[in-house]
């Protein structure tokens, strides 16, 4: 026991940790925040509800529910000083490599929430990490597109301050689509914890030496930007849209065939999972949110959704797919929809961070607060040379 991982030696590759949080059951498909189904959260709450469930470990009331969003809203706002940290930046910089150099800065200019064995100290450094990453991807977006940063705004939910200051501009005023904001509220939910996975786990293993929480969450960012893991929707969006312009469905068989063959090094972004083994009940919602945005949208007719539904279809039948249990995981149709309401590619990981920071910051917190956890030291299976001494240097 090494306090955050338990190695069985029988399995010394498998590395885990207790939690209270999420869990997931991986061959039926299942994922449950703090005992409530994904599929129930998903349709019957927003997404601060969700926040105020994943890290105090229960739905909020009417008033508990007023009193965190209020708490939220109000530490939006970030320190003058970020913009001319982001200004160093080039224009064309990936938003996630912005994004993890922003979250690490923060450790910068919020020395009143470092001290981690101060309890006011790690409530309020959560808080500021979900109120502020939407203010930072903003803040980035507009920054890559030459136009003025626009301040957040307390009169607006959480979901819409985010749409105004990434859409708006100071010229007009900003009217919300509730379709959009209903849809990435939605996106945020789906996205917002999943027990141990490599990012989460990185939060975990880089908060356990002890250090500031906005390091450890910029940790989690940086992991979370690999194309196996949240940068699989990028990935994923631009495989089915090379696939289009090549011809979409009529290419089906080609690029299935092409996956198979593993020489090709040819991946089915959006597909398969370390866990699940059986559909992720988040891609099946995140199917039936592409659906009615698309058609509240009148954009039912979308080429690439067809491409995407026909691509499942497809893989879902062929023996290749199915012998390996591989299903449409969360990233598959997350494209689809964020292209749909608007959001440039390039942010699509982005709003994964968005979203999956209050899953890292309560598994963080799970940990840090447990006064038994000790750093994270795995270890290895070592492979290498038997001792043997060193030759001089005229005689090696
Ligand atoms: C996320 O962990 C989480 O919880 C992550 C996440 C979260 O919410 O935090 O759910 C978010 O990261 C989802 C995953 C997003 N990544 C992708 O969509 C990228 C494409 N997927 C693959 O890279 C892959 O499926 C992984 C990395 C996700 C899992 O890889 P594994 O562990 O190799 O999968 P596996 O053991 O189930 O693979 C079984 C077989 C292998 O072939 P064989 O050696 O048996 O012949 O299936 C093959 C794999 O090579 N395979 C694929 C494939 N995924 C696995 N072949 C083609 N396309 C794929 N996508």
């Amino acid at each position: 026991q090494t306090g955050m991982f338990t190695f069985d030696p029988g399995f010394m590759s498998t590395a885990s940790c207790s939690s209270s949080i999420t869990y997931i059951d991986g061959d039926k498909g299942e994922l449950l925040y703090r005992g409530y189904p994904i599929e129930q959260l998903a349709v019957k709450c927003d997404f601060l509800e969700v926040c105020h469930l994943i890290m105090k470990g229960d739905l909020p009331d009417e008033k508990e529910k007023a009193d965190f969003d209020h708490l939220v809203t109000h530490h939006t706002m970030v320190n003058e000083q970020l913009q001319t940290f982001l200004k160093g930046f080039r224009r064309d910089a990936h938003p996630m490599a912005v994004l993890t150099g922003l979250v690490g800065a923060l450790s910068a200019f919020y020395h009143d929430s470092l001290d981690i064995t101060k309890k006011e100290h790690r409530d309020i450094s959560s808080i500021r990490l979900i109120a502020k990453m939407p203010t930072l991807i903003a803040m980035a977006y507009k920054y890559s597109v030459g136009q003025p940063f626009i301040y957040p705004q307390n009169n607006l939910s959480y979901t819409a301050n985010f749409l105004r200051m990434m859409f708006g501009n100071p010229c007009e005023e900003y009217v919300v689509n509730e379709v959009v904001e209903r849809a990435l509220d939605r996106i945020f939910i789906l996205h917002a914890e999943h027990e141990q996975n490599a990012s989460t786990s990185t939060v975990r293993l880089c908060g356990s030496s002890g250090t500031n929480p906005f390091a450890a969450i910029a940790a989690g960012v940086a992991c979370l930007w690999g194309p196996a893991h949240g940068g699989a929707n990028e990935a994923a969006l631009q495989m089915l849209e090379e696939l289009l312009a090549q011809g979409g469905v009529d290419k089906l068989p080609e690029f299935v065939a092409k996956v198979k063959d593993k020489s090709s090094g040819v991946k089915l972004m959006g597909f398969g999972h370390r866990v699940y083994k059986n559909y992720d009940p988040r891609a099946k919602l995140m199917q039936e949110t592409c659906r009615e945005v698309l058609e509240a949208l009148g954009l039912q007719d979308d080429p690439l959704f067809k491409l995407a539904m026909a691509l499942e279809k497809v893989a879902l039948e062929d023996e290749y797919f199915v012998s390996r249990k591989l299903y449409p995981n969360v990233d598959f149709y997350s494209g689809i929809v964020q292209r749909a309401i608007g959001i440039p590619t390039s942010l699509f990981t982005a709003i994964f961070a968005l979203a999956r920071t209050v899953g890292w910051v309560a598994q963080w917190n799970e940990m840090i607060s447990d006064p038994d956890y000790k750093i994270g030291r795995p270890r290895q299976l070592y492979t290498g040379e038997t001792a043997r001494d060193v030759a001089d240097l005229n005689a090696r």
